[in-house]
């Protein structure tokens, strides 16, 4: 399928200088026209658990998903645990006990849990994303901690909790972070984050390592000689261990990861030769971004094909073989893991014009589409192998124009108000980005496995719309508002 046609694609068009989100863009295509993708939904796409039922409907790790709408309602994620598990144990086996789960992709406690169990460690970028790991039983020692602005509270947890590493970011943060160790009498574990200067190929809105970027240290400027001088210095009150970089997400271009792994490994080079305590460094951590295909005609590599063409750069480079090259995926583990079951509620033809089709998420439960451009494929629960002539948009029930789902989406000729519509691959950055606009609850998480559903993170309700609120509020006092510190 030629990349034009392939909305997910789209991303990798968006180079630099090119930033309007090309899915936006007006139909290339005449309505109800035979397309490429107008045959079945490919299983490839679907969780490793899918299978078609007798009754041509869709199965998930045995659990007939129309049955499981029947009961839990729609809109509702549903994970294929074991798809999940074995995501995790490949990522352990191709990069070792160091690699962690990037859970911005998708985190509840059920899923910090099942990575911790099957050997990853976790990354977590927030407080909020800390105490979900941690309440779910991941010991702190497990926890890689990220993020550009850690805040003196995350931090200082951080710190009394003994996480396994702190991923430094910038000079303020160092200071910070300083103060708290000598201050808790802890040396935490730290790495330097870098920006290697590579611009990968995917869309601009998540693409990290270029030298313009508000993440890490940049190697063109010297910054990152200057952050690893000061963190190895005699007497640092944090103990450094490591190089990490992160160019970006959703990459499918080999050449990106084995440029940055150069890029990384030249700079490792050049500390040993100068720097008097480079000699622990010990783990180069090449981040996450490995892409997975969201629609007809995409293809990926495998975790253990991405960490091959890592560890040969590395090698390549010069990496002594004692430093551990280490990742953190998010969305090649949970991406392909799940699918979300919509009901259709209304469909309107424009004759001539377009169909769109109503379903009762949107770009609250999926706002990828939105915000990137991402494309989706879409089929029906009750015909997996159907062939789906008809193209029709898919949209979501928020009062915007802009909450598509699927644009040109391929569905069954015979689709009709009340079906279940699926759109797969919807694993990572969806419930994880999930709002309540238009006050609309966000959608449950369900995990199946061996014929067994569990519902992990249940549907917002009304009442949970409200838990916040507090409409007859007291006036905070005079006392109150002048006993606050000020900074
Ligand atoms: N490590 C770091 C430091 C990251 O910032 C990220 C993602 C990852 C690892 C995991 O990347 P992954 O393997 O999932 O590509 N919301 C966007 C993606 C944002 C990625 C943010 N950082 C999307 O829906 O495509």
């Amino acid at each position: 399928m030629p990349d034009a046609e392939n909305p997910s694609r789209h991303q990798d068009l968006l180079l630099h200088g090119d930033p309007e989100p090309v899915g936006l863009l007006a139909d290339p295509h005449p309505e109800d026209a035979a397309h490429p993708g107008s045959g079945p939904v490919p299983l490839a796409l679907l969780p490793d658990g899918a299978a078609v039922g007798e009754r041509g409907q869709l199965l998930v790790a045995g659990v007939d998903v129309a049955d499981l709408v029947a009961v839990v309602g729609t809109p509702v994620f549903v994970y294929d645990e074991e798809h999940l598990r074995r995501r995790c144990r490949e990522a352990v086996a191709a990069w070792g006990s160091g690699v962690a789960y990037a859970s911005k992709a998708f985190l509840c406690q059920a899923m910090a849990r099942l990575a911790y169990e099957e050997g990853m460690m976790i990354d977590v970028s927030t407080e909020g994303e800390l105490h979900v790991a941690v309440s779910a039983g991941v010991p702190p020692t497990r926890l890689v901690v990220h993020g550009n602005n850690k805040s003196e509270a995350e931090l200082s947890r951080a710190v009394q909790l003994g996480v396994g590493r702190i991923v430094v970011d910038s000079f303020d943060e160092i200071a910070r972070l300083e103060r708290l160790a000598s201050a808790a009498k802890a040396r935490p574990q730290v790495m330097v984050r870098v920006t290697p200067g590579i611009e990968a190929h995917t869309h601009e809105y998540v693409m990290t390592g270029q030298d313009d970027s508000k993440f890490g240290f940049g190697l063109a400027s010297g910054a990152a000689k200057q952050a690893v001088a000061r963190l190895a210095r005699p007497g640092s009150p944090v103990e450094l261990v490591g190089l990490h970089a992160h160019i970006g997400s959703q990459i499918f271009s080999v050449e990106s990861f084995a440029k940055a792994t150069a890029v990384v490994a030249h700079f490792m080079g050049e500390l040993m030769e100068s720097a008097d305590a480079v000699g622990s460094i010990r783990e180069i951590c090449m981040g996450g971004g490995l892409g997975v295909a969201y629609v007809d005609g995409e293809e990926s590599l495998s975790i253990a094909e991405w960490a091959k063409v890592v560890r040969e750069a590395a090698s390549a480079a010069g990496v002594p073989g004692n430093v551990a090259l280490t990742a953190e995926p998010g969305r090649a583990i949970v991406a392909s893991g799940a699918l979300t079951a919509y009901t259709v509620g209304t469909v309107k033809e424009i004759p001539g014009v377009r169909t769109y089709v109503s379903v009762d998420g949107g770009m609250s439960d999926n706002p990828r589409p939105v915000l990137y451009g991402s494309g989706y494929e879409a089929f029906l629960a009750r015909c997996v192998r159907s062939p789906r002539p008809r193209k029709v948009t898919v949209v979501g029930k928020h009062c915007e124009s802009g909450d598509v789902i699927v644009r040109d989406a391929q569905i069954p000729e015979d689709l009709a108000v009340g079906d279940v519509l699926v759109t797969p691959v919807t694993g990572a950055y969806g419930h994880s980005m999930a709002s309540n606009y238009n006050k609309v609850p966000r959608p449950p998480v369900v995990f199946v496995r061996d014929g067994v559903a569990r519902v992990v993170v249940r549907r917002e309700t009304a009442e949970d719309l409200l838990a916040l609120e507090d409409p007859d509020a007291p006036a905070l006092t005079a006392e109150a508002l002048s006993s606050q510190e000020r900074r």
